[in-house]
């Protein structure tokens, strides 16, 4: 330590307080939207072992990677050499990070009731909260439970929602398993307050089914990224490594684990656990599912960020569905219905062969260990141009989009 690290720390001391780590700056990272060549994906990959680079996702129009300080000349280089188009969509990451979600303002004082906005994001104690407000403020349609507990002992909460008649079916809504993806709790926590505070306007299909949502099941990830790395994407337990924490959520399902898109290496981003289920957070869905075995489960629905995709089983085979026609029917229903509401394009399909595969992730349990028809994963906006780091004057658009997708998922569920 040097001299005014040493007089901070002795001052933390002497008040009683853990010196609090410090946010990590992505200062002169620059994010680049690649070309989609037969070779792009093993170029980039070797880039990203070398930590050049950290491949952030696949659009419609090209790979995005953010390019790591200092090592731009070192990228453009071997992306000259291997015929490798690209531009550069973000200039500096951390402007994007200190500009996406302003400070709150007058809109929060002396409010009542709760505390959450559409108009940032907001941290884990205001979408908790908002979450027993609704239950407080709405008995007979909802109620709260926890259902687990993370990695680093924090509740995993879920809200019923329910018009109490017996025999309805049921649709489980999963938000906030990536961290990053603060555009996925905003959502689902949207959609759960236009549902239930417009109760008697909701579609006939809305209303008749019971609704599981879970708008953060990774909430120490959450946390990590709200308040120390924006880019943060994992849970938060240690790993068989000694420099790498966390594990990807959305690797760690109990079906086909292990399996192509999901890595060994606990320092990689989509880490799959040391065994499925390995992880408390996804354990505890898994055993509310085991706990109820008299839910007449249809529907299963991931929200994640970004890139405007609809997408259905698989996501690890390249096998094609039986029911294959019927989910890619809805979910086209669903991108239509966006669009004629003024919404964006959302490309549709199975998702391993549309976006990239991936094993061992919710979606394929729910269809595949659960024999739950409409499972689906929605990747809400945008298509790269700010990819994780939507500013957040887009929440509203963005969640109108996907509460239209969950109308549309509801009335082939219901019907
Ligand atoms: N972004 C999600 C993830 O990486 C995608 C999950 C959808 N499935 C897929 N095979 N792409 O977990
Ligand atoms: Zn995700």
């Amino acid at each position: 330590m040097k001299g005014p690290a040493v007089i901070a720390y002795l001052v933390c001391l002497v008040v009683g307080q853990v010196p609090s780590p410090k946010r990590i700056t992505y200062e002169g990272n620059q994010v680049w939207k690649i070309a989609n060549k037969t070779t792009t994906l093993k170029v980039l990959k070797s880039l990203e072992q070398d930590k050049r680079l950290t491949i952030w996702g696949l659009t419609p129009d090209g790979v995005d990677a953010m390019i790591h300080a200092g090592a731009v000349d070192q990228v453009r280089e071997k992306l000259l050499e291997n015929n490798l188009e690209y531009k550069v969509s973000m200039e500096d990451v951390q402007k994007a990070i200190d500009e996406e979600n302003p400070k709150a303002g007058q809109d929060l004082e002396g409010r009542k009731g709760f505390r959450l906005t559409w108009n940032y994001y907001h941290n884990l104690d205001d979408i908790y909260d908002f979450l027993h407000y609704l239950e407080h403020t709405y008995p007979k349609l909802c109620t709260v439970r926890t259902i687990g507990g993370s990695a680093e002992g924090r509740p995993i909460k879920l809200l019923k929602i329910s018009n109490g008649r017996k025999g309805n079916r049921a649709v489980f809504v999963e938000g906030g398993i990536h961290a990053r993806e603060w555009i996925s709790p905003a959502t689902v926590t949207y959609i759960i307050y236009q549902f239930v505070s417009g109760y008697n306007k909701e579609t006939s299909s809305m209303r008749g089914l019971d609704w599981y949502v879970v708008p953060v099941l990774n909430p120490d990830g959450y946390l990590y990224s709200y308040n120390i790395d924006r880019m943060w994407r994992k849970n938060r337990s240690v790993t068989k490594s000694k420099e790498c924490l966390g594990v990807d959520l959305n690797r760690n399902w109990g079906y086909d684990w292990g399996k192509n898109g999901s890595s060994e290496d606990p320092c990689h981003n989509s880490y799959g656990g040391r065994k499925p289920f390995s992880e408390p957070e996804t354990t505890s869905v898994a055993r509310f599912f085991l706990d109820n075995p008299d839910i007449d489960w249809r529907g299963y629905v991931s929200i994640h960020s970004y890139g405007q995709y609809i997408v259905y089983p698989w996501g690890s085979p390249n096998a094609v569905l039986d029911d294959n026609a019927e989910l890619n029917k809805v979910a086209k229903e669903a991108a239509v219905n966006i669009v004629s509401a003024g919404g964006e394009t959302y490309t549709v399909g199975p998702a391993g062969l549309t976006i990239y595969p991936a094993a061992g992730i919710s979606m394929d349990w729910a269809k595949g260990s659960q024999a739950i028809k409409y499972a689906y994963t929605i990747e809400l906006r945008d298509t790269g141009r700010y990819a994780f780091l939507l500013p957040a004057k887009y929440i509203k658009p963005t969640a109108e989009e996907a509460l239209i997708a969950v109308r549309t998922i509801a009335k082939a569920v219901a019907s």
